[in-house]
């Protein structure tokens, strides 16, 4: 951000307060620094909006971090200003001896409890784990505190009790996944099950800390884009219907991106094509899909939000944000914006 000296000093505040064209831009896939000069880390990230001021959380990927969550704030989604450790490494449970650590962290607020609702990848190195960790906050910022681990749905496919390695990677798994906040107040939890082969969809209880219960497939949760082995789930709803934007599973290295649309949450789902137009578009412009916010005051416009990793140099993994718009047919549609402000 620049202020001009050849501006009056309260038109140059004013730009340089990020409300005029003086603001920085948004260019995808170049390093991106906070307002005090730092690299951002919130990767695998998710945007809130509460009480006109954008939040972004996402995962601190320094080398040797203290953060399991970081969380930014801004006014124009292009400026951010660091607003500090939400979720701390410390504060998350060990299991089996060992430390978890924290992938694609998504936060909603619900209305009813006042509390800020903090859903994230829970996982160990090697990716067995593999369960939703569940944290609170009274601030979208934080400090988070970590409530507990779970599998929304346990679903032991009539492994043998004596298969425990294959109950613990089959059983319910609970890998990528994002929150989805319904305009009648009902929440949502998308996520890559059954080993990553599909996808689960599960409403949240009216706390969302859990499951609503009794869980009752097709009733309360639902299996979707079965056996397809999707991940990196970014549900959006536009003109009354859902719509849901996932990658294949291939790890860090980039794949065609896929949407899908539904008329109510638990489906059922049906595919559509790629999204993505343009040059690098079958590889999701080298970036996988983590989160689409409808950009408020704009209907019909969403801000897609991807991470470019680099797997060779994880900390400088960058971003990806283009804008998301319907095509004549209703489809979603991504282009490659090289510079743009939302
Ligand atoms: C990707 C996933 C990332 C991370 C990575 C680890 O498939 O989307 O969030 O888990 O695998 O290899």
């Amino acid at each position: 951000m620049q202020t001009n000296r050849f501006l009056p000093p309260v038109i140059a505040l004013w730009l340089a307060a990020g409300n005029g064209p003086a603001a920085g831009t948004i260019r995808s896939g170049e390093p991106w620094f906070d307002t005090s000069g730092q690299r951002i880390h919130a990767h695998g990230g998710g945007l809130l909006r509460h009480a006109g001021v954008f939040y972004w959380h996402g995962e601190d990927r320094t080398r040797g971090g203290a953060a399991a969550v970081n969380c930014y704030a801004s006014t124009n989604l292009v400026d951010w200003r660091f607003a500090g450790v939400a979720l701390s490494r410390e504060s998350l449970p060990r299991a089996d001896g060992q430390r978890t650590f924290v992938e694609r962290p998504k936060v909603i607020h619900n209305a009813r409890t006042g509390k800020f609702v903090m859903w994230m990848h829970l996982e160990q190195p090697g990716y067995h784990y593999a369960r939703a960790g569940v944290a609170l906050a009274d601030q979208p910022a934080g400090p988070f505190t970590f409530l507990h681990a779970l599998r929304p749905i346990t679903n032991d496919f009539n492994f043998p009790a004596d298969a425990p390695n294959r109950q613990k990677e089959l059983g319910g798994t609970f890998r990528d996944m994002n929150l989805f906040l319904d305009d009648d107040g009902r929440a949502y939890v998308f996520y890559a099950s059954e080993n990553n082969w599909t996808m689960y969809v599960v409403r949240l209880n009216e706390a969302f800390t859990g499951p609503e219960t009794p869980t009752l497939e097709g009733r309360t949760w639902a299996r979707i884009l079965v056996r397809d082995m999707r991940e990196a789930p970014a549900p959006f709803k536009h003109q009354g219907r859902y719509h849901l934007i996932t990658s294949g599973c291939t790890g860090w290295q980039p794949n065609p991106a896929r949407w899908h649309v539904a008329d109510a949450p638990l489906g059922p789902w049906r595919t559509g094509g790629d999204p993505c137009v343009g040059p690098e578009a079958g590889l999701t412009f080298r970036a996988q899909s983590t989160f689409v916010f409808p950009l408020p005051g704009k209907p019909g416009e969403f801000l897609f939000l991807g991470d470019r990793w680099n797997p060779q140099d994880l900390p400088d993994s960058r971003y990806v944000w283009l804008p998301l718009r319907f095509d004549t047919n209703g489809a979603p549609r991504l282009e490659w914006v090289a510079e743009w402000r939302p």
